[in-house]
């Protein structure tokens, strides 16, 4: 207890943010939805404008929360609403600009919104997927400090930092799942760009609301790979856990036992975040209307292509 109100004692002087996260074990919800955001198409066709990777939408339900698909260029109005209705917002991996696209701009909203409603004692949860985890350190610094890394295309095991044992993301994970993270090539790197350990280290704004959790290195550049907020709900990582168990194009995706494991235990993690948000439609009918379920995934998985089955919106 001592060293609790130390620490935010701390904390209140040094001025970094009053709250600490808001814990809500007494009233759960057990019916969880998470907004999961589109993202524009490259090539857009006509009724095919943005789209879903379903491996996204597939491991939060296998977690136990249903989704519902945020739609990019939207009113922000909309979005207030929405927010009020869903338990929290997903940001998923992709190509979206990060400064100027529908996404860029719906992710802008909803942390705002998570921001303001977890600093007046209401629960929210964000969590950013590679383009996402790039988009929160975006919106967090407020300016693109990322830097190109060699880490398009391989499996890493993570770094972990001294902090991990106290994060909430990772503490309750079994430590033989830890072991496997810290020793075995299961998380997914797929991106061309990163935040390094230098330009986060510079950045006040970065370095004050994020803890970092493991780090990762090209070979070269060493890049921070995992990250959840000090004070508020926010997660992201670098990586792909939700490939593991629902991707199939690429022979470096990692299938074995601890790497589904991992897919599975970072959903269950986020999903029982949700369930702290008691936000929800007016409805079960209101809910009904938005779920994913109103749409049809397709088959989009030819090899060599990144994902096997997308959802597609007008
Ligand atoms: C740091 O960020 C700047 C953009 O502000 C970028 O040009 C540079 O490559 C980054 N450097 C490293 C080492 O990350
Ligand atoms: C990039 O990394 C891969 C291993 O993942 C390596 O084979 C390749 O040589 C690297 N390329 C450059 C330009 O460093
Ligand atoms: C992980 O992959 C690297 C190449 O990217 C390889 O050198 C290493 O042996 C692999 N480690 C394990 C535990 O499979």
């Amino acid at each position: 207890m001592r060293v609790l109100s130390l620490a935010y004692l701390l904390v209140a002087l040094c001025g970094i943010h009053a709250a600490v996260v808001p814990q809500k074990d007494s009233k759960r919800n057990d019916r969880p939805i998470i907004g999961v955001l589109a993202q524009e198409l490259k090539n857009p066709e006509p009724k095919r404008n943005s789209y879903i990777a379903a491996s996204y939408v597939k491991t939060l339900e296998a977690a136990g929360a249903r989704v519902i698909p945020v739609m990019v260029n939207r009113p922000e109005e909309e979005y207030r609403q929405l927010f009020k209705s869903i338990n929290g917002i997903l940001l998923p991996g992709g190509g979206a600009n990060l400064l100027t696209s529908g996404y860029a701009k719906a992710a802008g909203v909803f942390y705002k919104l998570a921001l303001e409603a977890n600093s007046q004692g209401d629960y929210f949860p964000v969590w950013g997927t590679c383009l996402g985890f790039e988009q929160l350190l975006v919106i967090t610094s407020g300016e693109n400090l990322l830097c190109r890394t060699n880490t398009s295309g391989v499996s890493l095991p993570l770094e972990f930092t001294q902090d991990v044992t106290e994060s909430r993301l990772f503490k309750d994970f079994p430590p033989e799942l830890m072991t496997s993270l810290a020793t075995e090539n299961i998380t997914v790197n797929f991106h061309k760009w990163s935040i390094s350990m230098e330009n986060f280290t510079k950045s006040e704004e970065l370095k004050k609301f994020y803890k970092i959790l493991s780090t990762n290195t090209d070979g070269n550049i060493e890049f921070i790979s995992t990250m959840e907020a000090y004070d508020y709900p926010v997660y992201g990582t670098q990586w792909h856990p939700e490939k593991n168990a629902f991707e199939w194009s690429q022979t470096y995706y990692p299938h074995t036992p601890s790497a589904i494991k991992t897919t599975f235990y970072m959903a269950d993690f986020f999903v029982n975040e949700a369930k702290k948000s008691l936000h929800s439609f007016a409805s079960e009918e209101e809910a009904q209307k938005h779920l994913i379920y109103n749409h049809n995934p397709e088959f989009s998985g030819a090899i060599g292509s990144s994902f096997l089955q997308k959802y597609y919106f007008d």
